[in-house]
C-alpha cells in the first residue's frame, strides 16, 4: 500500500466549537489509518483543537505564520506562539496568501527560513494561475516559486519541507487537474529539486497535490507515481468527504 500524506486546510471555516467537535470525530474515525495526516484549523481554534488531537495520529498545522518572532506586526502570529500551542506544521505560500494578500516569493522565503529555525515542518505551496498556464509560463512560474521560496534552505533542512502543488485554477473550482497533468508538474518539480539539491532530495521530498480533491478523484490522483499526498480544502471540512480521502487505499 502506498503511504500518503493527506492534509486538510480548513481555511476561514469553523468556529472553535465546530472545530473541536469535528476534530473529535476525525481523531476517532482516522485512528487506524497509516497515512500521515494533518489538519490546519483557523488560528482561533488551534489551541482547542490541539487538546483534542494530543496523542493522536493527526498533526496540527497552521495556515500561515508571521515573518518575525515578535514586534510591531499587527494581526500577525509568531512562530513562538504556534510552538507554544503544539503546532507542528505550517502551510506557507498558499495561493490565497500570494494572490489575495500579495505575499511575494521573498516574503514567503523569509517565513520558510524562520519556520525551519523553529523546527516546524513546512508545506510550501506553489502553483500557476490559468493565465500563466495558458501563456506557456507554467514551468517558469513553478521554477521561480521553488528557487526563491527555498533560497537558503539546506539539503538537510529539505527533510522538513513538503511541497504542495496547487494549480490556482483548480482551487475551490471543482475542476481538478487531471492525474496526468498533475503528475507531469510533479515530475517537473522533482527535476528542479534534483538540480537545486540532489537526486536523493528530489526522490525523497513529499509532493502533495491540491485543488478540488474529492472522494471521487482521490484514488486516481494518488495512483500517480510522483504524487505523494493531498492538500485538501473544501472536502476537508466534512466527515463524509475527508474520511474517505484520508483513508484511501492506493
Ligand atoms: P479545494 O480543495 O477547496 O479546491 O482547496 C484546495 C486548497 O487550496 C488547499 O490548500
Amino acid at each position: 500500500m502506498k503511504h500518503l500524506y493527506i492534509a486538510g486546510n480548513w481555511k476561514m471555516h469553523k468556529t472553535i466549537e465546530e472545530a473541536v467537535s469535528f476534530a473529535k470525530i476525525l481523531r476517532e474515525r482516522l485512528s487506524a489509518t497509516s497515512h500521515t495526516l494533518m489538519v490546519a484549523p483557523p488560528f482561533t481554534a488551534l489551541a482547542s483543537v490541539a487538546q483534542v488531537l494530543k496523542g493522536s495520529n493527526i498533526r496540527l498545522g497552521a495556515q500561515n505564520m508571521g515573518q518575525e518572532e515578535s514586534g510591531a506586526h499587527t494581526g500577525e502570529i509568531s512562530p513562538l506562539m504556534l510552538k507554544e500551542i503544539g503546532v507542528s506544521t505550517v502551510i506557507l505560500g498558499h495561493s490565497e496568501r500570494r494572490h489575495t494578500y500579495l505575499e511575494s516569493n521573498e516574503l514567503i522565503n523569509k517565513k520558510v527560513l524562520l519556520a525551519l529555525k523553529h523546527n516546524f515542518e513546512v508545506i510550501l505551496c506553489i502553483g500557476e494561475t490559468l493565465a500563466e498556464r495558458e501563456s506557456g509560463k507554467l514551468e517558469q512560474v513553478i521554477h521561480e516559486q521553488l528557487e526563491k521560496g527555498l533560497a537558503g534552505v539546506s539539503k538537510e533542512a529539505m527533510r522538513s519541507i513538503v511541497i504542495a502543488y496547487e494549480p490556482v485554477w483548480a482551487i475551490g473550482t471543482g475542476k481538478n487537474a487531471t492525474p496526468d497533468d498533475a503528475e507531469a508538474v510533479h515530475v517537473f518539480i522533482r527535476n528542479v529539486l534534483a538540480k537545486m539539491y540532489s537526486d536523493e532530495v528530489a526522490k525523497n521530498t513529499i509532493i502533495q497535490y491540491g485543488g478540488s480533491v474529492k472522494p471521487e478523484n482521490i484514488q486516481a490522483l494518488m495512483s500517480m507515481p510522483n504524487i505523494n499526498g493531498a492538500l485538501v480544502g473544501g472536502a476537508s471540512l466534512k466527515e463524509d468527504q475527508f474520511v474517505p480521502i484520508a483513508t484511501v487505499v492506493v
